[in-house]
C-alpha cells in the first residue's frame, strides 16, 4: 500500500470533503482515463466473500439525454395530471452533471455472506467514487431521487430483477461556490463499553 509523504495533506483532505449539488454542476467531468481512474478507485473497498456484488452504468453525452426520455415518460404515467414544467426537469435530470455513474447493487442470496452487507459494500463503492472524483477536482453529488427506486426505469437501464440502484453519483465541476453544511459532532454518537 502507498504510503503518504505528506499525511496532513490527506487528512486535510478527508477532513473538508463535501458534496457538490447536481443543481449547480456544468462542464467539465472526467475524461475517459479519468473515468477508469474513479472507477479503479471505487472497486478498491472492502467486499466479504470478494463477491464483487455491484456494478456501474455510465451515462454520459447524448445518453443523458436519451435516459431523459425514459425518465420523462414514465413521469408522466406516474403523474399524469402534471404539467410540462415538471416533465422537464425529470427530462434533464441526469444533463445536470457531465457524468452520471449509477452503482447497482447486485446483492443476492449467498450461503455465507448476508446481503445487508453486499449492500453496504455497494455504499462504499458509491463513496470512493466521490472521494476519486473529489481528489482530482471535480464537485460530485451521491443521489437517488424517484428514479433510484422505480423498477420501469430500473428495467429501461437493464436491470435485472434482483438488482437495484445504490444511486446515480453526479460528477462535474461546481458552478457555484459550495457552502458546507454544519456536521455532526462525533463524540455526542460516541459511547464507550465498559463491561457487563
Ligand atoms: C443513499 C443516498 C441517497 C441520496 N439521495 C439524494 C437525493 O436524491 N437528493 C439529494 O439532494 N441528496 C441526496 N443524498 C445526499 C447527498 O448525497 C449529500 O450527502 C448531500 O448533498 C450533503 O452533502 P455532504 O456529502 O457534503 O454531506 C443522498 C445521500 C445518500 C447517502
Amino acid at each position: 500500500m502507498t504510503s503518504f509523504n505528506d499525511t496532513s495533506s490527506v487528512l486535510s483532505f478527508l477532513k473538508s470533503r463535501k458534496s457538490g449539488s447536481a443543481k449547480a454542476m456544468g462542464p467539465p467531468g472526467p475524461d475517459a482515463a479519468q473515468l477508469a481512474e474513479i472507477l479503479g478507485i471505487a472497486v478498491r473497498v472492502p467486499d466479504h466473500g470478494k463477491l464483487t456484488p455491484w456494478r456501474f452504468v455510465i451515462f454520459e453525452g447524448e445518453a443523458r439525454t436519451s435516459i431523459g426520455e425514459v425518465f420523462a415518460k414514465r413521469y408522466r404515467e406516474l403523474h399524469p395530471s402534471h404539467g410540462e414544467e415538471p416533465l422537464a426537469f425529470q427530462r434533464g435530470l441526469f444533463t445536470r452533471a457531465p457524468t452520471v455513474i449509477g452503482v447497482v447493487s447486485r446483492a443476492a442470496p449467498h450461503p455465507k455472506i448476508p446481503e445487508w452487507e453486499q449492500q453496504m459494500s455497494a455504499a462504499a463503492v458509491a463513496y470512493n467514487i466521490e472521494l476519486a472524483a473529489a481528489a482530482m477536482g471535480f464537485q460530485s453529488q451521491w443521489q437517488t431521487d424517484w428514479v433510484a427506486y422505480d423498477r420501469e426505469v430500473g428495467k429501461a437501464i437493464g436491470l435485472s430483477e434482483t438488482e437495484r440502484f445504490a444511486g446515480f453519483v453526479y460528477i462535474g465541476t461546481s458552478t457555484a461556490p459550495l457552502e458546507d453544511r454544519p456536521r455532526p459532532d462525533p463524540q455526542a454518537l460516541v459511547t464507550r463499553w465498559s463491561g457487563a
